[in-house]
C-alpha cells in the first residue's frame, strides 16, 4: 500500500516522495544504511481468533476497582464502573497468597490501577510492600489524578521507587473537575512529588476538542509550576460513551486541523516536546529497520500474552479500564489456560487501518472500540499521529508535508 506524500520546501518548491506503511519503505528520503531484520508476526486478536495470556507476564496490571473521587467528562472508564468487581482488604491477602499458583517468574513492571488508585490506599499500603519483597526487580507505576497525595503516600512512593503519571489537563482541567493546584494543600503535595521524584514523575495531559493547543498548555504549566516541569501527553481523547462523543471527544474538521498543526509545529521546533521524541524516534526507526505491518501489535500492548490485567478477585479483563462483571471479563487466573481475549479487534481486521498512512504510529487506536465511538477516536488519532509524522518528515528533509494521497 503506497502513499504519495507531497512535500513543500521553504522557497515554495514541491516534490513527491512515496511511503509504504505496510513495509516501511520510503522512496525519496536518504536514511543512510538500513538495518533490516527478521520480524515475528504479532498476534492478531479478534472475536474469532482469541489470544491467551502468559504465565510469565512482563507487565502485570492490578486493578483495585473503578471508584474515583473525580468524574472527568471524558473518562474512558465511566461506562465500565457498574461492571467493576468490589473487593475487600481480605481479597488482597487472598490475591497475594494465590499469586504463586498462576504467576511464574517476575514481571518487569507492576502497575496499580483505579479508578483513582489512591482511593484504595489501605489496599495499596498492603499490596506494594508485599509485591516489592516478592519481585525486587520489578518497577512500579501508578497513574493518578494527584488530588489525594499526602506525606504518607509520598513516603511510600519514595520508598518503593514508584513511577508516577499525574493526569492534569492544564488550561483544560475544568473538563476533569476541580483543579488540585487551586487547593493549597493539594498543590503542596503535588509540588513535593515533583521535587522529590524529579525523574520518576510526568504530568500527562489528554488533548480534547477544547484543549489541544500545545503552546497554550506549555505556557499554562510553566506559569503555574515553573519551567522545568516535565509535561507529557497522555494522547488524544478516545471516545467511550455518548456524552464524550458529543462533548470533549468530538473534534470537528477545524479542530482536527488545528490539532495536527499544533503537534507538527511543536515537534518541528522541539523534537523532545511533551515527551513525544519517543514516538518520533519510533517512527524514524520503523523506516530504518523496515518494520513490517505484521509485526505491529496494538499501541496499548494489551493484545500481547505478556501483558495481563487482573482484579483483586483474580478475574482477568480486556484491560485495566474495564470491569470483570460484564463483557470484558476474559477469564480467571484459577483457570488460566482458558483465558481468552476475545473482546478486541486487532487493527489488521479493520479496513481503514490497513489503508492508513499513519498506522505505524497509531497502531490501531483502542482495540475494543466499535461503531461511532471508534470512528471519532480514529479521526482524533489520525490528526494526532499525522502531526507527528509530519514532524518526522520535517526533521528528515526540512520540508513540510502538504498532501498525502493513497495510490494502491
Ligand atoms: C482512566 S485514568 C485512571 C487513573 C487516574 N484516575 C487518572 O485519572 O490519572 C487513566 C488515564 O487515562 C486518561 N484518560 C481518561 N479518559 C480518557 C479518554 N477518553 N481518552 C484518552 N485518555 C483518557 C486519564 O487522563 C489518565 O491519564
Ligand atoms: S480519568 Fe481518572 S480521575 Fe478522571 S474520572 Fe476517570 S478515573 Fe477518575
Ligand atoms: S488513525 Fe484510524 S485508521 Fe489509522 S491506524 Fe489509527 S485507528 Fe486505524
Amino acid at each position: 500500500m503506497w502513499f504519495t506524500l507531497t512535500l513543500e520546501a521553504r522557497d515554495g518548491s514541491r516534490c513527491d516522495i512515496r511511503y509504504n506503511p505496510h513495509t516501511s519503505e520510503i522512496d525519496g528520503i536518504d536514511l543512510g544504511p538500513l538495518d533490516e531484520r527478521d520480524w515475528l508476526t504479532a498476534p492478531h486478536v479478534s472475536k474469532l481468533t482469541p489470544v491467551g495470556k502468559s504465565h510469565a507476564p512482563k507487565v502485570l496490571k492490578i486493578q483495585l476497582g473503578l471508584s474515583c473521587n473525580y468524574s472527568c467528562s471524558y473518562c474512558s472508564q465511566a461506562h465500565q464502573i457498574g461492571d467493576a468487581t468490589l473487593s475487600k482488604l481480605t481479597d488482597v491477602e487472598a490475591f497475594l497468597t494465590n499469586l504463586d499458583s498462576w504467576l511464574k517468574g517476575a514481571p518487569e513492571r507492576i502497575e496499580l490501577w483505579g479508578g483513582e488508585p489512591f482511593v484504595y490506599w489501605a489496599k495499596l499500603k498492603r499490596l506494594i510492600p508485599a509485591l516489592a519483597e516478592r519481585f525486587p526487580t520489578a518497577r512500579f507505576l501508578i497513574i493518578t489524578n494527584g488530588s489525594l497525595l499526602d506525606r504518607e503516600k509520598l513516603d511510600l512512593i519514595v520508598k518503593y521507587d514508584i513511577d508516577i503519571g499525574l493526569s492534569h489537563d492544564g488550561p483544560g482541567q475544568r473538563q476533569r473537575g476541580p483543579d488540585p493546584l487551586d487547593d493549597p494543600e493539594r498543590r503542596h503535595w503535588i509540588e513535593a512529588l515533583l521535587a522529590e521524584r524529579e525523574d520518576h514523575v510526568s504530568i500527562n495531559t489528554v488533548l480534547t476538542a477544547e484543549n489541544h493547543d500545545l503552546d497554550a498548555i506549555k505556557v499554562w504549566f510553566q506559569e503555574r509550576l515553573g519551567l522545568d516541569v516535565p509535561i507529557s501527553l497522555e494522547g488524544v481523547v478516545n471516545v467511550y460513551d455518548a456524552a464524550t462523543l458529543l462533548g470533549a471527544g468530538r473534534l470537528e474538521e477545524a479542530d482536527l486541523h488545528s490539532l495536527r498543526r499544533s503537534l507538527f509545529e511543536s515537534l518541528a521546533t522541539d523534537p523532545k516536546a511533551f515527551g513525544l521524541d519517543k514516538r518520533l524516534r519510533d517512527f524514524i526507526m520503523s523506516l530504518k529497520v523496515r518494520r513490517p505491518i505484521e509485526a505491529l501489535g496494538q499501541k496499548c500492548g494489551m493484545d500481547r500474552p505478556e501483558h495481563i490485567a487482573v482484579d483483586l478477585r483474580g478475574n482477568v479483563m480486556t484491560c485495566q479500564n474495564t470491569g470483570a462483571k460484564g463483557e470484558h471479563k476474559i477469564g480467571h487466573v484459577d483457570d488460566f489456560d482458558a483465558i481468552a481475549l476475545n473482546t478486541a479487534t486487532h487493527f489488521a481486521f479493520r479496513d481503514e487501518c490497513m489503508s492508513c498512512p499513519v498506522v505505524q504510529l497509531c497502531k490501531g487506536s483502542c482495540m475494543f472500540l466499535e461503531g461511532e465511538f471508534f470512528k471519532q477516536s480514529c479521526a482524533n488519532e489520525f490528526a494526532f499521529n499525522m502531526g507527528i509524522m509530519m514532524a518526522a518528515v520535517w526533521h528528515l528533509t526540512g520540508m513540510v508535508v502538504v498532501g498525502v494521497e493513497g495510490c494502491g
